[in-house]
């Protein structure tokens, strides 16, 4: 579903350039969910971005899907990752004078989904992650939780077939942790999606398939995991 090959990345910091992202290769199959850990500083962050095609490679291939996102221009770029990828954030990034179900919905408007079709999607979806009492809800009237199970929910309504995790757990305590983590476990289960979380955490190391650690802009160990 996902290959990368020899990606490189530098940003110029002062007079100099420094290389973040060093060499990257990566294999991720269909359904899989892939955990990537690391600390503070390793170019998690960078990974994800350039593998969503949100910043540019300097180097190398990123193929989701059978597309070589490394040859799309802005355009291309913005509209494949809006029909193939879900995105999930620390700070779950809700638009806050929408309500939860208008959140939800914002990714099924880009889309052109007619409003009826929307607003059951999105409900499903919602219920889906255990807030069917809370459709009308602003994000300040949420909990932590609450806020990132909908920011899931708006990443998975259109149906994706790759999510990218980018420290889901990082505001949470740890209790809210594990359920989110149960969540994107159950979901990848039930939806087959693929799923690569990064996060500096090692809470996720029970939920993931594979563990690649990230050391430094390169991914240095892999560890394949049995069923949780
Ligand atoms: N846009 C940028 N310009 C310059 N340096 C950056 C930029 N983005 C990230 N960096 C640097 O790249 C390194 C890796 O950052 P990041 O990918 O955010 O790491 P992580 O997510 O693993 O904490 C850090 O040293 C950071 O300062
Ligand atoms: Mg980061």
């Amino acid at each position: 579903m996902i290959q990368c090959r020899d990606i490189h990345k530098a940003f110029p910091i002062g007079k100099e350039t420094v290389e973040i992202l060093r060499g990257i290769n990566l294999d991720v199959a269909k359904g899989e969910f892939v955990a990537i850990v690391g600390e503070s500083g390793s170019g998690k962050s960078t990974f994800l971005n350039v593998l969503s095609g949100i910043m540019p490679t300097d180097q190398g291939e990123m193929i989701i899907a059978d597309a070589h996102l490394e040859q799309m221009n802005e355009n291309e770029l913005a509209l494949f990752r809006r029909g193939h990828l879900g995105f999930i954030f620390q700070s779950y990034n809700l638009l806050p004078q929408l309500s939860a179900i208008e959140n939800v919905e914002m990714p099924l408007i880009f889309a052109g989904v007619p409003k009826a079709e929307r607003r059951q999607q999105a409900k499903t979806m919602l219920s889906k992650v255990g807030l069917s009492e809370r459709f009308d809800h602003l994000p300040s009237e949420l909990s932590g939780g609450q806020q990132q199970r909908v920011a899931i929910a708006r990443a998975l309504v259109n149906n994706p077939q790759v999510i990218l995790a980018d420290e889901p757990t990082g505001n949470l305590d740890s209790k809210t942790s594990i359920e989110i983590l149960d969540l994107l476990k159950q979901l990848n289960r039930d939806e087959g999606m693929t799923f690569v979380v990064v996060t500096h955490s090692h809470v996720v190391y029970e939920y993931a398939d594979r563990l690649i650690e990230m050391k430094d802009g390169l991914l240095v160990k892999e560890e394949q995991k049995g069923e949780k």
